[in-house]
């Protein structure tokens, strides 16, 4: 069969350039995406993504299981749903935040396409075009890409290595207030951060709670790796701490599998019923089929188990990588020791520029991605972010081996040519975050 042909009746690149809504003008394709089209080569080692690693997920009876779910139940299954998630749904998933001593109410919580989606809804009821949103610096590539589609304006706050800093927190919000900026919310990632893999600790969060508590700050808690902990028991999360400024938002994502696209918030009532609102607008009601697939998967199957064993192959990839950077980094180079998730943060001798290098590490058969990406305001340029969640831990050190071999030629051209190390420049990556990067 022939295609038709796609119509290009205009010699305009875009017939509709002049017709797109304001908000749409900031949307940029990420600057690296075409080459994470190569990253994506079986000879590349891609430590550029953050696709977990569903392979030992059990397919032959979840498939038994999914068989029988759409023969007994298929006609509720397969059919439209409620706006804010089906009860059954967010009765368990109020199971599962218990595991982090989060106790709620299955009617505070409303379902979401992902946590990605509950990001989406948060932002939409919450800001208006030059609304200031305060997160880590650093910070996740998918949500500064959806405050950016709103117009926000992304403030980040200084982290050390027990996370945000709550003394910087406190002078943004009043300088900033001072100023005259609406200051919506705080959005942060407690554990396990995406990029950086650094966790606040329980000190840290007591005060990060307090100064928004006083400030009259909302915080938008986004945990979908705190059950993957390497060492020890889950963190309580923000939300346990204060249960009137927290929305909380969680997934299915990581601790099960992405592809059925369930999330979560969970928001104190009023504000849930603007999500349910706003849900009901963007999708009319949650994948039910999903749902229903989600809560068979929590009923039928040993799900604690499960995260169990994800830990263990996690912690496996964790130390490889560890083990690598220890063996490969030229001296100069510093990175974070993460106890979940499944990101290192790296911070490259000075003078180097990890956006600039790229292209000679795909070439090198090793991909990252570039600091540069995970924050609004062009900073990171010395930075990386590795993933050990999906290559196997061979794989994970002969990418760190290749990593540290690009690394020292790159310092060695450096010194080869003179280049000044003060000199390195600063990108200003306001782009779209490319999905295969999130
Ligand atoms: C910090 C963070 N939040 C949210 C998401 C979105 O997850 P999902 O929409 O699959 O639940 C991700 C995905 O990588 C993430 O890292």
């Amino acid at each position: 069969m022939s295609l038709p042909e796609p119509s290009r009746r205009d010699t305009r690149l875009d017939h509709y350039v002049d017709t797109y809504a304001e908000r749409t003008h900031g949307l940029q394709v990420s600057a690296v995406r075409a080459l994470f089209a190569v990253a994506n080569r079986p000879e590349v080692v891609s430590l550029a993504g953050g696709m977990p690693n569903i392979a030992d997920l059990p397919r032959v009876e979840l498939g038994a299981s999914m068989d029988r779910l759409i023969q007994e139940r298929g006609v509720q299954a397969m059919q439209y749903g409620a706006g804010q998630g089906e009860l059954f749904m967010r009765e368990h998933i109020t199971e599962v935040m218990a595991e982090e001593q989060v106790h709620a109410h299955p009617d505070d919580v409303v379902v979401t396409c992902g946590s990605q989606q509950a990001l989406d809804l948060v932002t939409r009821i919450f800001i208006d075009p030059g609304d200031v949103i305060l997160a880590e610096g650093p910070s996740y590539v998918g949500a500064l890409g959806t405050f950016h589609a709103y117009q926000a304006q992304v403030v980040h706050v200084g982290m050390d290595a027990e996370g945000i800093e709550p003394e910087a927190l406190r002078q943004a919000v009043v300088s900033l207030r001072a100023a005259g900026k609406r200051v919506k919310f705080l959005y942060t990632i407690p554990n396990f951060q995406n990029p950086t893999g650094v966790t606040q600790s329980i000190q840290r969060r007591q005060a990060i709670v307090a100064v928004a508590k006083e400030h009259d700050l909302l915080i938008i808690e986004d945990n979908p790796y705190g059950l993957l902990t390497l060492e020890g028991q889950p963190m309580p999360a923000l939300r346990s701490m204060d249960a009137d400024n927290v929305i909380y938002l969680g997934s299915f994502s990581k601790t099960f599998a992405p592809g059925f696209r369930i999330g979560w918030a969970l928001a104190p009532h009023a504000v849930r019923e603007k999500l349910t609102l706003a849900q009901e607008a963007a999708t009319l009601a949650p994948p039910v089929f999903s749902q229903f697939a989600i809560s068979t998967y929590l009923e039928e199957f040993d799900w604690r188990g499960q995260i169990v064993a994800f830990r263990d192959m996690y912690r496996a990839r964790r130390d490889a990588m560890l083990a690598g950077l220890a063996e490969h980094m030229p001296e100069g180079s510093t990175w974070t020791t993460p106890n979940g998730g499944f990101f290192v943060w790296v911070t490259l001798p000075e003078g180097l520029d990890s956006q600039a290098m790229l292209p000679r590490a795909v070439s090198a058969r090793v991909a990252y991605t570039p600091g540069t990406a995970f924050y609004a305001d062009g900073l990171g340029s010395r930075n990386m972010r590795l993933s050990f969640c999906f290559p196997t831990p061979e794989r994970i050190l002969e990418g760190t081996r290749r990593l540290g071999e690009v690394i020292s030629a790159e310092l060695e051209m450096n010194r080869t040519f003179g280049i000044d190390p003060g000199a390195a420049r600063h990108h200003d990556l306001h782009t779209g975050p490319a999905p295969d990067i999130s």
